[in-house]
């Protein structure tokens, strides 16, 4: 049977540099998202930049129905050697839970992309990997799981779900020969973020997952690179209350500006 590495939402920052990277050392890999233009595009890069197979499947993660038999069938007779639960969605702006935009529809949205793509995910590989006694789960949460996050709070919530069915599944399974690593970002240049330019703080997907990939099989909880590595020790030593009231204080200012601007506009 082949052997592919897995990745959702991977046509687009983090997921797209996961893809690649695996593909530059050599795996083959299978990507996930929603648009099958993009998926062709993306994977059609790879190939020819890296000599890889690769597998295109296209499926939308904010709907439950069908979505995960047709990536079972689409994954049908390839062995996952890892797999990365990247896919994931974010506030436009930092909203007071109440006044979040379509509020039902958000609440159905992130809570299928951000929490039910990975146990779902999860539940299809883990099985073949447990018989091979061998296998690799990223599963991408965020620092905003680390604290709660007011203005983010439905985000946070849901990052913070990742980071502990990470951690729970990892002290599980790892005696098996399976590992499984919460992966909690920083900022990352990315569309999500919309911050174009790099900096040391904020680096690129690219510079971000080469670094976070080095991290596996040594820590099963990572800020993934050396500065967001910093910042989480810097917020470890604030008490939980002081983190909650600076990130409501950052917040409230973010939500403001973006707030003023569409005033403008
Ligand atoms: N960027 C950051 O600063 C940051 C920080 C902390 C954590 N994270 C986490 O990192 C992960 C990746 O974030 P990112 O910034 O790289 O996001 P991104 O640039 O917005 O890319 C998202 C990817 O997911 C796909 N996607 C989005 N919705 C989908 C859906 N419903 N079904 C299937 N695929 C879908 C998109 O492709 P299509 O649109 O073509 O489907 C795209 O490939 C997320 O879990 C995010 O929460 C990001």
């Amino acid at each position: 049977m082949p052997m592919f590495r897995v990745v959702t939402g991977s046509t687009d920052g983090i997921g797209k540099a996961y893809t690649e990277e695996l593909a530059r050392r050599g795996m083959k890999v299978a990507l996930i998202s929603r648009s099958k233009e993009k998926l062709d595009r993306v994977a059609g890069e790879i190939k020819e930049k890296y000599k890889v197979e690769t597998k295109v499947i296209v499926a939308d993660f904010a709907e439950r129905e069908d979505t995960y038999s047709r990536i079972k069938a689409g994954l049908e007779g390839l062995e996952i050697g890892v797999l990365v639960n990247n896919v994931g969605t974010s506030y436009v702006y930092p909203e007071y839970f109440l006044d979040v935009p379509d509020l039902d529809k958000t609440i159905d949205k992130m809570v299928n992309i951000n929490i039910m793509s990975v146990c779902k995910m999860t539940r299809l590989v883990l099985p073949s990997m447990l018989e091979r006694s061998k296998g690799v789960i990223l599963n991408i949460a965020s620092a905003a799981g680390m604290y709660p996050t007011p203005l983010l709070t439905l985000y946070s919530a849901t990052k913070a779900f990742v980071d502990y069915f990470s951690r729970s599944l990892h002290a599980e399974y790892k005696s098996k020969g399976i590992i499984v690593q919460s992966v909690l970002p920083y900022y990352v240049a990315t569309k999500m973020s919309r911050i174009r330019k790099p900096t040391f703080s904020k680096p690129s997907p690219e510079t971000y997952v080469r670094a976070a990939l080095g991290t596996v099989g040594l820590q099963s909880q990572t800020n993934g690179c050396l500065p967001h590595a910093l910042i989480g020790w810097v917020f470890s030593l604030l008490p939980t209350p002081a983190a909650v009231h600076l990130l409501m204080k950052v917040n409230k200012q973010t939500r403001a500006h973006y707030l003023k601007k569409m005033k403008e506009k």
